[in-house]
């Protein structure tokens, strides 16, 4: 069977397409790309600093276990709830979306799986309503309680939660039945405590795979597969984008193109990367890249400890519906953005136009036509724009939306995130500065101990509303 595949057009961003000012010069992505080759050969050795999240699409394991805890959840499970945040649930999101269809939550006919919803805040009105909702359909719920720390006080405190809920309308035995832990289980943080002394099933984050590079781990891959998605022909997808990463040649190596692009772009006044799917099904894959990118690339510090506080900004926009919203800035606003559209060839449904009433002739160059045909010449077009107007554009090009070219997406924009980091001379695997925020919470809400305590106070002295300043 030949699978279908993803591409990477560059020549937009280049100054072939633009001008010397304006592009990058093959002999500067080339230079670049130089500087990227001991980069691609480390990461690529076993043994040397090759990223843990690289052998995920390698794990014979996962995915059976995944699958047999599936088969043995799915037929007594109409609704699957994922409590988790950031990287343990932008990623399930973006699978679900990408690979499942729009209706499928609504379409019992649509839906080879249970309804999934993605929990991934506190807001009380969201929870609130989601549990009156499933008030007398809890007995069919499943929740995935996903944290790889174990103790991130927003999922802790949903499934502290969800567990009162379970215990009170089930008792020990209907609570154990529906849930199922996703955590690390080299560190014993408070969920995984609580999954071994109350028996609860418990899926595997390998140590070292950081959150927002998780999603082919068990975190993405329960959830996926609960729901009817192909995990083997996602896993597959990332297998074939990693002999593609692989390249020792920075020219034919797409995860260093991307990186090398950004880069040079970056050092030359577009702090802003903005990905621009055409494709709803893509939406939130372009939402699952602005964690990776922000987070990973973020950085105060460099590798060699010095103050550099650099990082591109991540935005999303969707195609078209932010052609209304989006392109009057991207054009004539400040030139400080590199574009990446993510255009499909082939989409699985297509919609036609009917024909133009009579009273209105001027609408008949629509008719007759598909909604594929328009989606993409509006993708053109707006590219068109923006090119006129000198702004640099890669295109991710999809032969289709399918589990293979998702995985080879994702495994992409991983490598392409590590490569980046070495541009960029950053740690991109961790995430120092949301720490304080964390500890800031902890003490607002009454964590024992002195120094918590005094930072409460702390906090509020700056925090509290002070009615002087209060119109
Ligand atoms: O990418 C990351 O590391 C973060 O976004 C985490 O995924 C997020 O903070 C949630 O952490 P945890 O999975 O430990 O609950």
């Amino acid at each position: 069977m030949t699978q279908s595949g993803i591409k990477l057009y560059y020549k937009n961003a280049t100054s072939e397409a633009l001008d010397q000012e304006h592009g990058i010069g093959l002999d500067q992505l080339n230079a670049m790309g130089d500087r990227l080759t001991s980069s691609i050969s480390k990461m690529n050795r076993e043994e040397e600093d090759k990223p843990a999240y690289r052998s995920l699409p390698y794990d014979p394991d996962t995915p059976e276990r995944v699958k047999e805890l599936a088969s043995n959840l799915q037929e007594q499970c109409e609704n699957l709830v994922i409590l988790g945040i950031g990287g343990s649930a932008l990623g399930n999101i973006a699978l679900q979306t990408a690979l499942n269809p729009y209706m499928y939550n609504l379409d019992k006919s649509q839906r080879p799986g249970p309804r999934l919803f993605v929990l991934d805040n506190i807001d009380p009105e969201q929870m609130g309503s989601f549990l009156h909702w499933a008030d007398d359909k809890l007995d069919k719920t499943v929740f995935n309680v996903i944290s790889r720390s174990g103790r991130t006080t927003e999922t802790v405190a949903q499934f502290m939660l969800v567990r009162h809920l379970l215990r009170h309308k089930f008792g020990d035995d209907g609570y154990q039945e529906r849930v199922v832990i996703t955590t690390n289980v080299s560190k014993a943080g408070a969920l995984l405590q609580i999954a071994k002394k109350e028996k609860l099933a418990c899926l595997e984050i390998p140590p070292g795979v950081g959150g927002r590079f998780s999603v082919l781990s068990a975190v993405g891959l329960f959830s996926a597969a609960m729901c009817g998605i192909d995990i083997d022909l996602l896993l597959a997808g990332a297998r074939d984008m990693d002999t593609r990463v692989c390249c020792g040649e920075p020219l034919k190596n797409p995860a260093a193109i991307i990186a090398a692009i950004n880069y040079y772009f970056y050092n030359h006044g577009k702090r802003i990367s903005v990905m621009m799917p055409y494709s709803y099904q893509l939406k939130d894959l372009a939402d699952w890249y602005r964690q990776l990118w922000a987070e990973s690339l973020g950085k105060a510090e460099d590798l060699k400890a010095s103050e550099v506080h650099v990082g591109p900004t991540p935005i999303k926009a969707l195609g078209a519906t932010d052609q209304h919203s989006q392109i009057q800035l991207y054009r004539e606003g400040p030139n400080d953005k590199l574009f990446t559209f993510l255009q499909v060839n082939n989409f699985d449904r297509d919609c036609q136009i009917g024909p133009a009433p009579d009273s209105a002739s001027e609408l008949r160059f629509l008719a007759g036509k598909h909604l594929s045909t328009l989606l993409n010449s509006e993708k053109k077009a707006t590219e068109y724009a923006l090119l006129e107007s000198k702004r640099p554009c890669l295109t991710v090009l999809f032969d289709r939306v399918d589990a293979y070219t998702v995985g080879q997406f994702i495994y992409l924009y991983e490598v392409a995130t590590s490569f980046a980091g070495a541009l960029f001379g950053v740690n991109p695997y961790d995430q120092p500065a949301v720490e304080l925020g964390k500890e800031a919470t902890f003490a607002l809400m009454g964590k024992p101990g002195d120094e918590y305590e005094d930072f409460a106070r702390k906090i509020r002295s700056v925090t509290d509303i002070d009615k002087a300043y209060l119109v």
